[in-house]
């Protein structure tokens, strides 16, 4: 409980004790569990922000062991679409996969394959029989868009195809062997049931640590705001086969939101709802009596958020997260915490696992790379990806201004915006980043003796250190360190 004047911490103000150690880093086991059997390779969740998580992220984010959270910022209709291509993106067969009839035109055609992404799309009649299959190699454009896709498209007869009832490890092997990029399964009608992709049997090999629910689907969480049209929202959510909802807002510690979780809890009873975001005990036993299965943690430490600046209202996120620990201990059923924002360096995420996070969300992390929304852009012969606050004005004028409680403003420059954009350097692959992250954090646990993120917790010795230990934890007295850590050393 923080009293009237409490002393606080964040990641810099600490560091871990080594310990006596029996493990290399390679054998640490960094998987954890959020709830109802939602169980994560890797600690790792991606932020919903819209310069963030779309379906592209989560897939990645899902194939690597971790877990992308799609942003609000849309429509229902389009948060659902992002959710349902993470979902059709499943190893193994994809059932009801996306098809186009056999009279449309390929202009229209190639607008579906941008949208969806896929390289080849079956076509099938008015009574769902498979009768072709078509992909980029079979037109050029623009010669050929006023075509349809049936002048264009490699015909049923000229096809490889299998019957219902193949095994998917007697599909990867005609695939194998026939050299092809898709199989399309029919049933006795001839009707198209599921497809088979060379893509996936790839990336299941490379990908063994996938997040998966029992049906092979890569899992994915979405955000919601508060009131009806949450509800409204996490039903379509939920129908269209979300893992999880995010009840996101910038004060998880209010009626609105403690409200809302209740009456997703009731509405949704076997589903998993994450709640936040919090900082204090009292806020934790509020979310956890509403039925929340999840705690989000951090109330201001965000690299784009301004609320302590703007409402002078925040925790400090290590204390934060120790102080919503504490009290997840003593709560009767497993509450998972994860610690939302701040995170750095990797140094950062094994501080926050040690403080008791079940699982860390990152949005700069994740920003600038391959799988973030939006387009490369070039400054001074540099690449950068833009990065914003939900409550940047570009992000509230787009939908999030519910997240900061101002749903019922209307004119821009009546925002009181809690947030800033701003650009990252372009990263290239997210994968990239996740497998440095996840090194460092293996590498804090073999230097603690952690063989799992329960003993990391459970050995935590951390101590305060002083301005000059914390100079001295980066580097120094070098004009140019290569391979430093992307952080901040101005100011030094
Ligand atoms: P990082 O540090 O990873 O933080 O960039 C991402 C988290 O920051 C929160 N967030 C905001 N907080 N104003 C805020 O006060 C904002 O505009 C804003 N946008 C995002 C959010 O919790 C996210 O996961």
């Amino acid at each position: 409980m923080f009293e009237k004047f409490s002393d606080t911490l964040t990641f810099d103000d600490v560091l871990l004790v080594p310990q006596l150690s029996e493990i290399l880093p390679k054998d640490a086991f960094v998987g954890t569990e959020l709830a109802n059997g939602i169980k994560l390779h890797l600690p790792f969740l991606s932020a919903p922000m819209d310069s963030v998580t779309e379906a592209k992220m989560a897939i990645v984010l899902a194939l690597e062991g971790g877990l992308g959270i799609i942003h609000k910022n849309f429509g229902i209709d389009e948060q659902v679409a992002e959710v349902v291509k993470v979902k059709r993106f499943k190893s193994g067969f994809i059932t009801h996969p996306i098809a186009v009839s056999p009279s449309i035109l390929i202009s229209d055609l190639t607008k579906i394959r941008e949208k969806y992404g896929y390289k080849k799309i079956p076509v099938v009649d008015k009574n769902a029989k498979l009768v072709g299959l078509i992909s980029e190699l079979d037109y050029f454009l623009p010669e050929d868009g006023n075509l349809t896709v049936a002048e264009r498209m490699v015909k049923l007869s000229d096809l490889k195809t299998a019957k219902v009832g193949i095994t998917l490890a007697e599909a990867n092997q005609m695939i194998h062997d026939l050299r092809l990029r898709v199989l399309c399964v029919i049933n006795d009608a001839g009707e198209l049931e599921s497809i088979v992709t060379r893509r996936d049997i790839e990336k299941n090999s490379q990908f063994g640590n996938s997040t998966k629910n029992s049906e092979k689907q890569l899992r994915v969480g979405a955000a919601v705001g508060v009131g009806n049209s949450a509800i409204e929202r996490a039903e379509a959510l939920y129908s269209a086969g979300v893992d999880l909802v995010v009840v996101d807002t910038a004060h998880g510690h209010s009626a609105g939101v403690i409200n809302t979780v209740k009456a997703l809890r009731q509405k949704f009873s076997d589903k998993v709802i994450v709640a936040g975001n919090i900082a204090t005990s009292d806020a934790t036993l509020a979310l956890v009596d509403a039925g929340a299965d999840v705690v989000k943690v951090g109330i201001g430490p965000g690299s784009i958020c301004t609320t302590r600046i703007i409402a002078g209202v925040g925790v400090p996120q290590l204390s934060a997260i120790l102080e919503v620990a504490r009290v997840l201990k003593q709560v009767k059923r497993p509450v998972a915490l994860i610690a939302d924002g701040g995170i750095k360096s990797s140094g950062d995420i094994v501080k926050a696992m040690a403080a008791g996070a079940s699982a860390v969300m990152m949005g700069n992390m994740f920003a600038g790379t391959d799988e973030s929304p939006g387009r490369i852009e070039f400054v001074n012969g540099r690449m950068y990806k833009i990065y914003r606050g939900m409550g940047s004005v570009e992000a509230m004028d787009r939908g999030s201004k519910d997240r900061y409680g101002q749903a019922d403003v209307n004119e821009k420059n009546k925002f009181v915006p809690e947030g800033v954009s701003g650009k990252v350097p372009y990263k290239g692959p997210v994968s990239n980043i996740v497998y440095q992250l996840s090194g460092g954090l293996k590498s804090g646990m073999g230097y603690l003796g952690a063989h799992n993120l329960f003993e990391l917790r459970e050995k935590a010795c951390f101590v305060k250190i002083s301005p000059a230990g914390l100079k001295e934890s980066h580097p120094h007295d070098l004009t140019h360190a290569d391979n430093a850590p992307n952080y901040d050393v101005s100011g030094f």
